[in-house]
């Protein structure tokens, strides 16, 4: 046999590049995201590793994560009882005293995680392609504060495919941080930390509780740059049960139990510690926020919040209008016992003051998730709103 002709070599290696580019969705993280990821975990000092019902759990030293930091104060508890993490209930395989809990990544997952933005930066960029489309019910405060509280709803949204996602949550934001962290000039970007509840079936086989941030407006993730959970380093953990990926029980039905989950962002002493419930789980320190700009701290997410976002989303993961439902599947204007909703929505003001929420809600497109507002409501659930709704085909659950 002879050599294949140079022509053919050349066809050959154009046709696989043009596959490979062609194969991998738009995001706007880098294929480094996973191998970053998965160095991260090699690096963990793992005492024990369990599997609950939805994931893979390794246990760490608390102390491994360097020295932890002065918690607030105790939260008090709600007057009702709280849902519960998959690892308080009886039963639940521990790891050894004075361990931690860390969700594991499925690599899969991580080689292709979605992109995370924030409502209201899309239409910058507006693609032909539905692939990577979010679609927003949204609303922000901006005001200066160190975080804020509020109470989701616990609904399992109907997802379309395992990529798609649909959440409820909290985005606590600082604005125009000059980000040096880039090949380029610096560049004002938004650094933020986040916090909902997600049906994400990639990132947890259920429902659960997420945490997400952000040092460069999103430009990348990776170690002490920002990403979701704790697919890479950045995040403190805490508590010994509730951790980024939790996955909670009893969750709400329409027209059934309705079941909800209290999370409140504080900035304590340099830290973002996250509150939920009666605990705080863990942190994120603050010096993650300044350590990336030429500014003064004081005046990146390290010195406070200039503005603060409540809202729903739903990502379309492919190419056809997805399905995929927001809050329970139901519009925003069926209420309590049906509806998806954000009660009790606050910021904590500069001197420390829980003070009640006001901003506008938009939709992206009102046939497929709404909202019903009711800011300074004077009732027991404070400036609260119903948000939901089907999807592209206006089925609930499909
Ligand atoms: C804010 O107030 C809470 C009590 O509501 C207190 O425990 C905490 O120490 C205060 N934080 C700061 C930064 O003063
Ligand atoms: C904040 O809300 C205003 C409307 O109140 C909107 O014009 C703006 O786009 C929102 N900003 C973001 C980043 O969502
Ligand atoms: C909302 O806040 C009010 C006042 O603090 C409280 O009475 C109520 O129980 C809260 N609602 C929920 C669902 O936690």
């Amino acid at each position: 046999m002879s050599s294949p002709p140079l022509r053919d070599l050349l066809l050959l290696f154009l046709f696989s590049t043009f596959f490979v580019c062609g194969a991998s969705k738009p995001t706007s993280y880098p294929n480094k995201n996973g191998e970053q990821a998965k160095h991260k975990r090699a690096s963990l000092n793992v005492l024990k590793t369990t599997v609950t019902d939805t994931q893979t759990i390794d246990w760490i030293s608390l102390d491994s994560q360097g020295e932890i930091a002065q918690a607030p104060p105790p939260r008090t508890p709600r007057n009702t009882p709280r849902p519960l993490a998959e690892l308080e209930l009886p039963g639940a395989e521990l790891g050894p005293p004075g361990t931690v809990p860390v969700s594991r990544a499925d690599p899969d997952y991580l080689a292709k995680a979605s992109a995370k933005e924030l409502p209201g930066t899309q239409s910058l960029k507006r693609q032909s392609s539905n692939a990577g489309v979010h679609w927003y019910v949204s609303s922000n405060q901006t005001v200066d504060n160190i975080g804020g509280s509020c109470v989701f709803s616990l609904f399992a949204p109907f997802t379309e495919r395992t990529a798609d996602f649909s959440l409820l949550q909290t985005a606590v934001t600082r604005q125009n941080v000059l980000w040096t962290g880039g090949r380029g000039p610096p560049t004002p970007i938004t650094q933020t930390v986040e916090a909902g509840w997600i049906n994400f079936i990639d990132q947890v086989a259920q429902p659960h509780l997420f945490t997400f941030y952000t040092t460069n407006g999103y430009i990348r993730d990776g170690d002490n740059q920002g990403g979701w959970n704790t697919e890479h380093t950045g995040w403190v953990q805490v508590d010994p049960t509730i951790h980024p990926g939790s996955v909670f029980t009893p969750l709400s039905t329409d027209g059934g139990a309705q079941n909800n989950l209290k999370i409140e962002y504080a900035l304590f002493q340099d830290h973002w510690w996250l509150g939920v419930e009666d605990r705080w789980i863990g942190y994120y320190p603050a010096s993650l926020f300044s350590s990336i700009s030429s500014d003064p701290a004081s005046t990146t997410l390290a010195g406070g919040s200039d503005s603060i976002h409540y809202y729903g989303e739903v990502f379309n993961s492919e190419e056809t209008l997805t399905t995929t439902d927001m809050g329970s599947g139901q519009f925003a204007n069926t209420g309590y016992g049906h509806a998806g909703y954000i009660l009790n929505m606050t910021y904590t003001n500069t001197n420390n003051v829980s003070t009640p929420y006001n901003a506008v809600f938009t939709d992206t497109d009102v046939t497929r998730y709404t909202h019903e507002a009711h800011l300074l409501s004077g009732t027991d659930m404070g400036s609260y709103a119903f948000i939901g709704g089907p999807g592209a085909g206006g089925v609930v659950g499909g």
